[in-house]
């Protein structure tokens, strides 16, 4: 695992959107797993700055999201849907048909999880997969578990998750809870993987990730054994290490 230190939330998200830039430019057909969260809102903020001044084109990406709460529409302004559309999708040259979310509005989660594992599939493969990490180190929407879950599947939230993300909702009754997640296996098959870290109540998550032992009670611990990890995270949430 590279580990790059940032500074602060800014530098943070400017290091990372380095990384995606990089990527975007080498190919730039390429396939983009994002991710939700303000994590990386401050990363996207960059990417658009960056494309705003011409130096970014994303007219052939491609993107795949990690998640989706079941049971909210693409206009519903706490889905994962209306997130990406209003925080970079709306404000860059990507093809829109060319965006992926997994299907909230699909009642039959077999179906819209098979129905995303052949996105993927089609896809060639994610190039860089980007993520945010849970306070309980949850990656995308796999919670805490007895087993890492393979493919695309549908999670109920823990108290935790529904407790952090309450924050975005009228009321913590208003959080769903479920939601249709990509798996560990399918995340572990992105070539490259980056994960964006800030602030101290992540630093236990984090230096779980880094240091403890894998295991599915720690979704993140799995990336210790992927050969292309790098994980850019300020101060704060290197404060335990
Ligand atoms: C949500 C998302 C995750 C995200 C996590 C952390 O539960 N499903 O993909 O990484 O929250 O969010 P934040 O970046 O807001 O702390």
């Amino acid at each position: 695992m590279n580990i790059c230190k940032a500074k602060n939330y800014q530098d943070m998200s400017r290091k990372a959107a380095n990384i995606i830039s990089a990527q975007v430019i080498m190919k730039p057909h390429c396939v983009l797993g994002l991710a939700t969260g303000s994590s990386p809102i401050g990363t996207y903020k960059q990417l658009i700055e960056w494309y705003n001044k011409g130096d970014l084109d994303f007219a052939r990406v491609m993107s795949i999201n990690l998640d989706e709460y079941k049971g909210l529409s693409p206009e519903n302004p706490q889905s994962y849907r209306y997130f990406m559309n209003t925080n970079l999708f709306d404000h860059i040259n990507i093809d829109k048909a060319r965006t992926f979310v997994p299907n909230g509005l699909e009642p039959d989660p077999e179906k819209a999880c098979a129905e995303y594992e052949e996105i993927i599939r089609k896809s060639g493969g994610i190039d860089l997969q980007l993520l945010g990490l849970g306070r309980n180190g949850h990656i995308g929407f796999n919670e805490p578990a007895d087993a890492f879950a393979r493919e695309t599947h549908c999670v109920n939230l823990t108290e935790s998750t529904i407790d952090a993300n309450k924050r975005f909702f009228e009321s913590e009754d208003d959080v769903p809870r479920q939601a249709y997640t990509m798996g560990i296996g399918s995340i572990m098959k992105a070539r490259k993987i980056l994960v964006v870290v800030s602030g101290e109540d992540k630093a236990d998550a984090l230096k779980a990730t880094i240091c403890g032992p894998i295991t599915p009670q720690v979704p993140a611990s799995i990336l210790q054994l992927h050969n292309d990890v790098t994980i850019v995270a300020d101060e704060a949430a290197l404060s335990k290490m």
